[in-house]
């Protein structure tokens, strides 16, 4: 079939190269030019496994293009897939439509064929209504077009895989032909078995932010059990694992750490109440403003912490932020929790380091004020703390043994709740994580610490205001008759 993919971000390039290695002849759209170039050459503009090899893969076959021109787009596409950003609107917690908006003014009134529009962003309920009653006053005459949405369900990191196994199809439509239409692009989905769910479109549209809510609850909920772990003295990684035992309930998305971040959860749970105030039933989500200050909280609480470690004071402290991106395997720095505890400890005179493994060149962009890069031994090189921040691969397959050697005290913030404590812990490192009781470094002869290590060690470390004293705990981090 003959496909355009509007908008060519993390979600469009992806759908584009997917939809063109199914079998279908694609035509990428983007305003971006220099996107347009780079995808084109076979670049991806973006850090995403799997990506470059289907991008490659594609534009070999010959069924994948890009271009710049929605005219063109029109004169390619029986089924024409939007995929542009709605992003918070500046000074109001609503999605910003007006990108959607332009693809379908820009679109219509050029189709020469009758077709299908298909939103795949993440939109308001109420959003493919209203965009049918808008196209009712643009499209040509003789023309025929309908909008549906398929909500897109795709993770950064895995969105290759998620595009072309999905473990559901939802789609939103007025009529039967729009059905037949969908099931005919994605016919080796449902081949293969993936479950397909054909609603209306306020349903579909419904099912995407849901999704997103109940995800953002899920990490939400697990961080507010780490609040109250820290205050019990109670280990919330044990707690998660004996909840997720129990079916009903499930292991995933109860890792408790820094909390969510990303171009999609906080922006997604913020429109989804700014639409049911709007609605009228602005109660029924208000749950979703307890969701996102939890998760803001994880920022704060790891920043209070990291200074009570570092003494009370930040200034002049090296700090190593490991993570930049707001998850692994991502180079998205988009309202990323690690890049917040970033600046928030450089505004209060620390000297932060921070690595990351792909990210590190969109966090300068974002943050010129922090030094970023990509060699972990040079960002830990003297530094006070270590803040383990977004759970790279890479982090749980360091040599904590080899880390201490070229830190000046070992000390682990553990963001994410993802390194083995008792191997840092056996190499020298006194580590604290969210919601875990303080660690004291086991004696270990890994690397005996010298004299101004020991005595940075005990000058940095001082008593929380309440809780287990980490004094003590640090203290035993010496190695035996050192102290
Ligand atoms: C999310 C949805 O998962 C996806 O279905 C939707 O299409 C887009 O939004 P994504 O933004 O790629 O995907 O990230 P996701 O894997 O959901 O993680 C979101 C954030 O939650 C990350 O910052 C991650 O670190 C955090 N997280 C996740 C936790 O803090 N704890 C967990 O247990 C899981």
């Amino acid at each position: 079939m003959r496909l355009t993919v509007i908008g060519t971000g993390y979600l469009g390039a992806v759908h584009a190269a997917c939809m063109a290695d199914i079998g279908h002849d694609v035509l990428g759209v983007d305003v971006d030019t220099e996107r347009i170039t780079v995808l084109s050459e076979g670049r991806p503009p973006f850090y995403e496994p799997g990506f470059d090899e289907i991008l490659n893969r594609a534009l070999a076959s010959g069924r994948l293009r890009f271009g710049t021109e929605l005219r063109a787009a029109a004169a390619h596409g029986e089924v024409h897939f939007i995929c542009v950003g709605t992003p918070q609107q500046a000074g109001s917690r609503a999605a910003d439509l007006r990108y959607v908006d332009a693809v379908v003014d820009g679109l219509v009134p050029h189709l020469p064929r009758s077709c299908l529009v298909v939103g795949k962003s993440t939109v308001p309920v109420g959003t493919t209504a209203r965009l049918n009653t808008r196209i009712a006053g643009l499209v040509p005459a003789g023309v025929r077009a309908e909008v549906a949405w398929n909500p897109e369900f795709l993770r950064e990191g895995f969105a290759v895989e998620d595009t072309l196994r999905p473990d559901r199809l939802v789609v939103g439509v007025s009529g039967r032909e729009a059905d037949e239409t969908l099931r005919r692009v994605y016919a080796p989905m449902l081949g293969a078995g993936v479950p397909y769910i054909s609603t209306d479109p306020s349903t579909a549209e419904l099912v995407k932010v849901a999704a997103n809510s109940f995800l953002a609850t899920k990490i939400s909920f697990i961080n507010a059990m780490s609040e109250v772990c820290d205050a019990a003295g109670a280990d919330v990684a044990t707690l998660a694992d004996a909840l997720g035992h129990d079916t009903r309930i499930g292991r995933q998305f109860l890792n408790a750490g820094l909390g969510f971040g990303g171009g999609c959860l906080p922006k997604d749970i913020r429109a989804f109440a700014a639409r049911a105030q709007e609605l009228g039933v602005g109660p029924a989500v208000e749950f979703l403003d307890q969701v996102d200050a939890i998760n803001h909280r994880q920022r704060t609480r790891t920043v209070a912490l990291v200074r009570r470690l570092a003494g009370g004071d930040l200034a002049g402290r090296r700090v190593a932020v490991l993570g930049a991106t707001f998850k692994p395997d991502s180079d998205d720095v988009r309202d990323s929790p690690a890049l917040a505890v970033a600046t928030a400890l450089h505004r209060q005179g620390a000297e932060v380091r921070v690595h990351d493994p792909e990210g590190a060149a969109n966090a300068r962009r974002a943050h010129p004020e922090l030094r970023c890069g990509s060699d972990l031994l040079t960002a830990c090189r003297g530094s006070d703390l270590v803040l383990h921040l977004t759970e790279w691969r890479q982090y749980r397959e360091v040599d904590p043994v080899e880390l201490a050697r070229v830190v000046r005290t070992p000390v682990l913030v553990d963001g994410r709740n993802a390194l083995r404590h008792d191997q840092w812990r056996a190499a020298g490192w006194a580590v604290k994580a969210l919601g875990r009781p303080y660690a004291p470094a086991q004696p270990s002869d890994a690397q005996p610490l010298d004299a101004q290590s020991r005595n940075a060690l005990r000058a940095t470390i001082v008593s929380p205001a309440t809780g287990p004293s980490p004094v003590a705990a640090l203290s035993s981090a010496l190695p035996n008759g050192q102290a």
